[in-house]
């Protein structure tokens, strides 16, 4: 299974993009703001990211999903390590992601890629959205940012 750029003339998999993040309008705003990588099977695509540069040496990995049937088989990982892969050969030299304080799962994923926790945006998630959002019976209110050196 190969990462790749989804090119111009291929409509974004909301579906998945839906997934990472509930908000049609913020996925589209890092979909403008940066580029998004699919992996793909027969069946389509199962997997997705996008890469949004926040500095000149600094991109932030967003609207990570794989597809629901396909979780928890290692292609979320891939999908991390092959987000690093493509930053370090675009130049960058440090890597962010931000997920909710009740994502024990991806907390759990970035870390094992090697991610250290650099901060807490608190009630990010109640200021940028409408709904309540619940994960893991925790009501995802903070963001926690982390980086790697890549
Ligand atoms: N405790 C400890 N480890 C855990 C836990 C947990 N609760 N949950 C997952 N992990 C570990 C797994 O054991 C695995 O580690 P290992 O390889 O050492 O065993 C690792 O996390 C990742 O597992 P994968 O199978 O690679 O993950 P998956 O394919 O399910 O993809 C993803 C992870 C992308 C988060 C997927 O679950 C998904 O699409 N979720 C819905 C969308 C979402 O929440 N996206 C992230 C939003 S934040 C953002 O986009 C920046
Ligand atoms: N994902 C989601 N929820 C989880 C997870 C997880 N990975 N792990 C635990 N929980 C939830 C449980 O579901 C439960 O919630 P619920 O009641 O809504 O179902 C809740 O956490 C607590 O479960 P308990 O069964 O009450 O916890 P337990 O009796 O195991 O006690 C404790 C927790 C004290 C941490 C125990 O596991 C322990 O002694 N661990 C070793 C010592 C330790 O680590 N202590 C804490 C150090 S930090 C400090 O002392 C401040």
């Amino acid at each position: 299974m190969q990462t790749r750029k989804l090119q111009p003339h291929e409509s974004p998999p909301y579906k998945l993009l839906l997934l990472a993040d509930p908000s049609r309008q913020l996925v589209d705003t890092y979909l403008a703001d940066g580029e998004c990588y699919i992996i793909e099977e027969k069946s389509g695509i199962i997997g997705v990211f996008v890469l949004v540069e926040l500095h000149k040496e600094t991109i932030e990995i967003k609207n990570i999903a794989v597809r629901e049937d396909l979780q928890c088989q290692g292609i979320g990982k891939k999908l991390v390590i092959a987000a690093i892969r493509i930053a370090k050969k675009n130049g960058y030299v440090t890597a962010e992601i931000g997920t909710g304080n009740s994502s024990i799962g991806q907390l759990a994923l970035y870390q094992k890629c090697g991610f250290r926790i650099t901060g807490v945006i608190q009630d990010f998630f109640v200021d940028q959205y409408d709904e309540i959002i619940m994960e893991n019976g925790i009501q995802c209110m903070d963001m926690i940012r982390l980086e790697l050196n890549i």
